[in-house]
């Protein structure tokens, strides 16, 4: 049994009271290479943002559970090592059964997700209330879920969305005791978020995608005020990348995101997580498809995952200062 108390992780707890009464977001960002890690912690350091390391069971099989959490373990001595001792939370991200959960918070991890959302309501209740009095024990934070995104969440894929239902949120909270709560109003995962004949066309062209439902997140914040809330599918697919991915061989068709006008305006309210990946896989495939096309001779691996790191770290500051509002909050 490993405590993320001696990694120097900290649960989201005191992270997500000062995001509701600050109105910013905590930036979560998925990672699976030290790449991407770096990236983040670079940018997170540079901006003085707190930060969410996130972990999904697929990037558990890719990278190895525990180099994972060693780099998580070493993200911390880096970003002392940078100048700044940020806030930072390893957690598990769409986690699909308690053995997952119980094994990351055995390991290590400061906060998971158990994402029951695809069960009926009462075995979501119950299966959400074991992992939270598991992971309480141990004073590891828990992320649940009501309503179902539409795209595919890690083993829980689904066709079809459903809005979070505001008139189960009191219950669900009280029920199972989570820390946060992650809904559904309208984002979803991956770099399709929605059909063409979904959004409307700009005079350019551009794809507008429909707005998120505010309204039901009033209605959520109504039924369980100062509660933090997570919003995942949170990528706003910069159609920068996508043109230059689509104008060096590669082949995104329809890629839509959130609008990060949204995002913002979602920031302020007490969402106080926002999930993103998808942005970061465009950028990085962006700058290496830009590299091999341009230069094609190049076979030295750091010379196009450096490039792509560097984009990675702009993203991500980017999304600290002007979307979700974390930069300086680690002060
Ligand atoms: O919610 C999904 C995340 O983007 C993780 O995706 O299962 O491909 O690692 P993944
Ligand atoms: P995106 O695919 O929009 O980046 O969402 C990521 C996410 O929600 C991870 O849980
Ligand atoms: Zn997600």
């Amino acid at each position: 049994m490993v405590s993320y108390k001696d990694l120097g992780l900290v649960n989201t707890r005191e992270m997500f009271a000062k995001a509701i009464k600050g109105g910013y977001a905590i930036p979560a960002f998925n990672f699976n290479n030290m790449e991407q890690m770096q990236a983040i912690i670079s940018a997170c350091v540079e901006t003085s943002s707190p930060v969410i390391l996130q972990v999904s069971s697929g990037a558990r099989k890719y990278a190895n559970q525990t180099l994972l959490r060693y780099m998580a373990q070493g993200a911390v001595e880096y970003a002392k090592e940078l100048g700044k001792n940020i806030p930072i939370v390893l957690h598990l991200d769409h986690g699909n059964s308690f053995e997952l959960c119980k094994s990351c918070i055995d390991m290590g991890f400061s906060s998971v997700m158990i994402d029951g959302s695809s069960l009926p309501y009462d075995e979501n209740v119950a299966l959400t209330k074991k992992v939270v009095d598991y992971a309480h024990q141990y004073d590891v934070t828990v992320e649940g879920e009501l309503g179902v995104l539409a795209g595919v969440e890690d083993e829980v894929a689904s066709e079809h969305s459903h809005y979070t239902d505001p008139a189960d949120v009191e219950d669900f909270v009280k029920k199972t005791g989570v820390d946060s709560l992650a809904i559904s109003i309208g984002t979803s995962h991956g770099a399709n978020k929605f059909k063409p004949e979904q959004c409307t066309r700009n005079a350019e062209g551009i794809l507008l995608p429909p707005p998120l439902r505010f309204d039901i997140l009033k209605e959520i914040e109504k039924r369980i005020p100062g509660f933090p809330i997570v919003l995942h599918g949170s990528s706003s697919v910069p159609q920068e990348y996508v043109k230059i991915i689509n104008t060096h061989g590669g082949a995104l068709k329809d890629a839509v995101g959130i609008p990060e006008e949204q995002l913002r305006e979602a920031a302020k309210s007490a969402v106080c997580k926002i999930n993103i990946d998808s942005d970061g896989r465009l950028a990085m495939t962006a700058a290496v498809r830009k590299i091999f096309v341009e230069n094609p001779a190049e076979f030295d691996p750091r010379k196009y995952l450096g490039p792509a790191r560097e984009e990675l770290k702009k993203l991500y500051m980017h999304k600290c200062i002007n979307v979700l509002g974390s930069a300086g909050k680690a002060e």
